[in-house]
């Protein structure tokens, strides 16, 4: 019985950026009112973990990071209604808590319970559950996937089915619906468009499945990685391009393909060179172009407003536009009935002890994505 009692677990800790991550032991205290204790089983490793470790996306350290996990809940503090010891779920990066602006509108899902552009690394009370040698260390947006046991708010855990896969169910956390509700929620591809894809990577390659669903007949992907190819085209990309290969810029190389333009294009790499591409590849007129794709910090998006005014809708979107706790347990049925296919995205499954070996299979670009398992 740990309910009420400090559990001490092992944990990967960034102590600062451009390092390996060490494995430690670290003490996590028990949950606080609204707040549940979870005991990790699977964790994604996600573009934006390496971003952070980078340097690109800023967030206090030392921290334990990992957004992207599957769990079963150790105990819960006062007032959590919404999930018991024993339940399976999954642990979000954004909240859904009902009661904010964003919660309320029948569109927003920003939840405003979590600050998801400058993360300050702690819990809404200001303070954290995470000690290690004596120092208190930071979560990332409320999450800390990376650790044997974590401390979230009730308002980010998911409640998902008694039967669900907790080994690759994790992806369903961040990667998959991220971009499959780019394409299916935020650009809303329709059937027989023509698709542009950004960036081949764990996201990119759920912007594929959901354009592919929505009935899109042509997806480009591009991406400088040709290693990439081959698995985009199994997932359903229909012709593959590396800019780098080319004299002229990428844009200009797919207006020339498509003739007018792309119905749709999505940047899941997170440049802002690439933003503007993806911004310019799409129909002058009704293109639809979604930036999904995390910039570096303080960077700036430049272009001639022009490729607006003739009509081109530029929009960003956050985990799909999902709305965490209403939406996210119906993916999760839809995948055990082998509606959507997440597990063609998942290419590596190592150890947790192994997660330095994780990262670099992510940079190397060895791998979709990789699955850390507890
Ligand atoms: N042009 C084309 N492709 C590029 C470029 C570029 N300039 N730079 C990188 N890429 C490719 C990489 O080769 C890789 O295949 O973009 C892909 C990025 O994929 P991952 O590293 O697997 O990252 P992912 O988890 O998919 O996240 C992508 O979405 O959620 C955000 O923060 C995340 O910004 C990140 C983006
Ligand atoms: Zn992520
Ligand atoms: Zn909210």
């Amino acid at each position: 019985e740990t309910a009420g009692k400090v559990i001490t677990c092992r944990a990967a800790i960034a102590w600062t950026s451009n390092a390996p991550l060490s494995i430690e032991e670290v003490e996590v205290d028990p949950p606080k009112a609204g707040e549940v204790r979870i005991k990790v089983i699977s964790s994604g490793i996600c573009g934006s973990d390496n971003h952070i470790l980078d340097g690109t996306f800023k967030t206090p350290l030392p921290a334990i990071l990992g957004h992207e996990g599957a769990g079963i809940v150790e105990s819960i503090g006062e007032d959590v209604n919404s999930v018991k010891p024993g339940d399976k779920v999954l642990l979000i990066a954004l909240p859904q808590c009902r009661k904010c602006d964003s919660c309320l509108h029948a569109k927003g899902n920003c939840c405003l319970k979590e600050d998801i552009f400058s993360p300050f690394g702690l819990m809404l009370d200001g303070t954290t559950r995470f000690t290690c040698k004596g120092r208190k260390v930071h979560n990332i947006l409320g999450t800390s996937t990376f650790t044997e046991y974590t401390v979230m708010h009730e308002i980010s855990v998911v409640k998902i089915d008694d039967d669900a896969p907790m080994e690759n169910v994790c992806i369903l956390a961040c990667g998959f619906p991220t971009g499959y509700g780019a394409a299916v929620n935020a650009a809303q591809v329709t059937p027989g468009s023509t698709c542009v894809v950004f960036g081949l990577g764990g996201v990119g390659s759920a912007v594929v499945l959901g354009c592919k669903a929505a009935g899109a007949s042509r997806i480009i992907g591009i991406d400088i990685n040709e290693r990439k190819f081959e698995k985009a085209k199994a997932l359903g990309v229909t012709d593959c391009l590396n800019p780098q290969k080319f004299k002229k810029p990428i844009q200009q190389v797919i207006m020339e393909m498509t003739e007018f333009g792309a119905d749709f294009t999505f940047e899941a790499i997170g440049t802002i060179d690439t933003m503007v591409a993806a911004l310019e590849s799409c129909n002058m007129s009704y293109g639809v172009c979604v930036i999904i794709g995390v910039a570096p910090a303080k960077s700036q998006l430049s272009f001639d407003p022009m490729k607006l005014l003739s009509g081109r809708t530029l929009k960003g979107s956050l985990i799909g536009e999902y709305k965490i706790r209403d939406d996210i347990p119906l993916l999760v049925d839809n995948y055990m009935k082998k509606k959507i296919d997440v597990d063609s995205m998942i290419t590596h499954k190592l150890p947790f002890v192994k997660i330095n070996k994780g990262f670099e299979l992510l940079r190397s670009g060895k791998c979709i994505r990789c699955i850390l398992l507890f």
